[in-house]
């Protein structure tokens, strides 16, 4: 693949308040007059969208763990293929809500699959591509799992927030040694400062790191 464009992931807990500086940072790229496609996984086409259901659904089966793993590949190979790939290679900025560094911690560390799986998996299904950047929306674990709790109630999607304390606290801690493992790559943004505070950080990272010019929005 010739790729022109940048691949900006966000990652983080449940609750680091993601698709609100998603919709932010796409605001401020417009503004700047770059194109922008908005996606996420598991999902961004119908096909991965059928499997993010299979996967999240409050009614969805209690997979066993490698193939959770591998529905979550399979979608993303998928997402890659038909989406992302296409308009990376248009020279689009793509922001994905969540990618493989979640299979790493949710998967790798949660549930305890080991990150040599993950990566071996990542390395046949993906080659050696990454995002050019990932933004990591750090947050206390029971702060954000107590801002779920309300949207949790109305929703169809069973998250993993059901997963108890200890889980979380792997996740978080998974997301801490992945960015200290790649500082190049990952930047931490404290998540929770005010939405607009956290705008302004994701900006400073973005321009910094990709060479932009971008301005913050108004919240
Ligand atoms: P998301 O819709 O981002 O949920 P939230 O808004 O609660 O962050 O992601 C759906 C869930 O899927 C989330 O709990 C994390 C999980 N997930 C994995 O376990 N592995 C993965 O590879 C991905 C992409 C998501």
């Amino acid at each position: 693949m010739t790729q022109t464009g940048k691949f900006i992931t966000l990652e983080g807990g449940e609750g680091s308040g993601k698709t609100t500086q998603i919709r932010l940072l796409q605001a401020a790229l417009s503004a700047a007059g770059y194109s922008c496609l908005v996606t996420r996984e598991p999902g961004g086409t119908p096909a991965a969208e059928h499997i993010r259901n299979l996967l999240l659904h409050k009614d969805a089966a209690a997979w066993d763990d490698v193939a959770e793993l591998l529905l979550f590949y399979a979608a993303r190979r998928e997402h890659l293929v038909k989406s992302v790939w296409p308009a990376l290679a248009q020279g689009n900025y793509v922001i994905c809500d969540r990618f493989s560094d979640s299979s790493r911690v949710y998967q790798g560390v949660g549930r305890q699959l080991g990150d040599d799986y993950i990566t071996t998996l990542h390395r046949l299904t993906l080659g050696d591509f990454q995002p050019d950047l990932t933004l990591w929306l750090d947050m206390d674990v029971a702060l954000g799992l107590g801002r779920t709790q309300g949207r949790a109630e109305g929703g169809d999607e069973t998250r993993f927030e059901g997963q108890g304390r200890s889980f979380h606290d792997r996740v978080r801690e998974g997301f801490l040694q992945l960015s200290q493992a790649e500082p190049q790559r990952i930047a931490t943004i404290d998540a929770q400062q005010s939405i607009a505070s956290v705008h302004a950080s994701i900006i400073r990272e973005v321009n910094h790191r990709l060479g932009l010019n971008l301005q913050p929005q108004e919240v």
